[in-house]
């Protein structure tokens, strides 16, 4: 059983050290990785897809599913928000997976579409050395690193680059393993190894992770949830010294997306940061505000709910009551019957959806709050708020890329606080 006192040590550690100046020569000053575009849940024409969306609840539904156990392993059920609870895992409708792998079948035999097609924000990281290069998906809504095994030889790990510790002169293996279940129930588990990891400059030398599966995920939330049971990355770069500043900023956008580790980008948004702090709880699991509000227009919808903020979720989720509550206040607003959870409204009058922290109103825009419409030729779209119980509590909301698009994301670790500022 894992040792609650010493995972606090390790994050406690991890700020005492932090807050002392780390050595100048290993100091890179912050740095900005371009992200690609995420794949989109509307398809090229405009319209909603359906199939895609299913298959994005279900993931969704699935990770956090998964953090709530590493998360009991490692604190016990006691950690829980209230209401919390491991769910039995999602799985996709078959007739839904079937159509989905024929499209991953037809598109992988088309020779010129690369690797990138599939990920989401993703940017270059190198594990090893001599570095082996992976294009990572950067998740604040988890807290391990894993990419491709050399071992990983089914269809959907062919494109992709894949991890092979004998080529390593820096590969170091632990004891214990990676193992997380995936959707179709089945259990995946891959080994411990301690690694060099680079991001843009920023060489850290002393990073856990595994490689086993088909995806690269580099989590940036914090060491509770972790499935190895250890710093994710950025921690590790502050204990290392290795960044000056603890925050890390996203500017997620259409195109010319960008992550920035070790500070804030000024080039991307305007005025001052609102910082959040994390209600202190110790350890912190997940990048959770409390006190959030939504409003419809000018009007109150729903009150004093928890908001995790997550970049590797591409919707914004909350309970299924509470987003009923809010769309009874959008005008022509329905719920969408292909899609469990999922609302409608006419494309025509978008609704202003605001959250708010206890400052500014924070706007979902009326091309971020459309994810496509309905049908071909239909005046109804849909909304990209969707009502899921995904188990982790009775009070939170999951606020993913449909939220973050809207503004400057900040996370800052010395503050332990989330940041939003206006987009330039
Ligand atoms: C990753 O690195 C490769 C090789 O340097 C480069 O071609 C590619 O554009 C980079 N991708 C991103 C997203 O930065
Ligand atoms: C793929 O790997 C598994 C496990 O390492 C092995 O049992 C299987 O034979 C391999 N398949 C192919 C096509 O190489
Ligand atoms: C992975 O290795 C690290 C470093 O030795 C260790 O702290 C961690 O507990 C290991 N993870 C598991 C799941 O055993
Ligand atoms: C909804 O429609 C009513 C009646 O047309 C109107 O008074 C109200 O302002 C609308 N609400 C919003 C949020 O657009």
């Amino acid at each position: 059983m894992f040792n609650k006192s010493a995972l606090l040590v390790a994050v406690t550690l991890a700020l005492a050290v932090a807050s002392a100046p780390p050595p100048a020569e290993t100091v890179a000053r912050g740095t900005t990785i371009p992200l690609p575009k995420r794949s989109s849940l509307t398809r090229a024409d405009g319209v909603f897809d359906k199939d895609k969306a299913t298959a994005a609840t279900v993931n969704t539904i699935n990770k956090h599913r998964q953090n709530l156990i590493n998360l009991k392993n490692n604190l016990g059920i006691e950690a829980f928000n209230p209401g919390a609870e491991i769910k039995d895992v999602a799985h996709l409708p078959a007739d839904v997976e079937a159509r989905l792998l024929r499209r991953i079948e037809t598109r992988q035999s088309e020779p010129l579409i690369d690797e990138q097609q599939d990920v989401e924000w993703a940017g270059n990281v190198t594990i090893a050395t001599p570095p082996q290069r992976f294009l990572i998906d950067f998740d604040t809504g988890s807290s391990d690193l894993w990419v491709p095994s050399s071992f990983c030889n089914s269809t959907t790990c062919a494109r992709k680059s894949k991890y092979t510790a004998t080529s390593s002169s820096t590969s170091v293996p632990n004891s214990g393993e990676f193992s997380i279940q995936y959707g179709d129930g089945s259990t995946v588990s891959g080994p411990n190894y301690t690694e060099t990891v680079s991001i843009a400059g920023i060489h850290v030398t002393g990073q856990c992770f595994s490689p086993v599966t088909t995806l690269s995920v580099l989590g940036l939330a914090f060491p509770a949830i972790s499935n190895l049971r250890t710093n994710p990355w950025f921690i590790t770069a502050i204990i290392e010294g290795a960044v000056a500043v603890q925050q890390f900023a996203f500017h997620l956008a259409e195109s010319g997306s960008t992550l920035y580790f070790g500070g804030t980008d000024r080039s991307k948004y305007t005025g001052n940061i609102e910082f959040n702090e994390l209600p202190n709880i110790n350890p912190r699991q997940f990048w959770q505000l409390s006190g959030a509000s939504v409003k419809v227009g000018s009007t109150p919808a729903v009150a004093n709910f928890n908001t995790i903020i997550d970049s590797g979720t591409t919707l914004a989720y909350g309970p299924p009551d509470a987003v009923a509550r809010l769309f009874a206040k959008v005008n022509g607003s329905e719920e969408f019957p292909y899609n469990k959870g999922y609302y409608t409204y006419p494309c025509a009058s978008p609704p202003k959806i605001s959250f708010n922290w206890g400052g500014k109103d924070w706007v979902i825009t009326a091309e971020n709050f459309n994810i496509g419409q309905t049908e071909s030729g239909s005046s109804d779209c849909v909304a990209c708020i969707v009502g899921a119980d995904l188990g982790l509590g009775d009070n939170v909301w999951l606020l993913g890329d449909a939220f973050m698009r809207n503004s400057y994301t900040v996370f800052d670790l010395r503050q332990m606080a989330v940041g939003f500022a206006t987009l330039a």
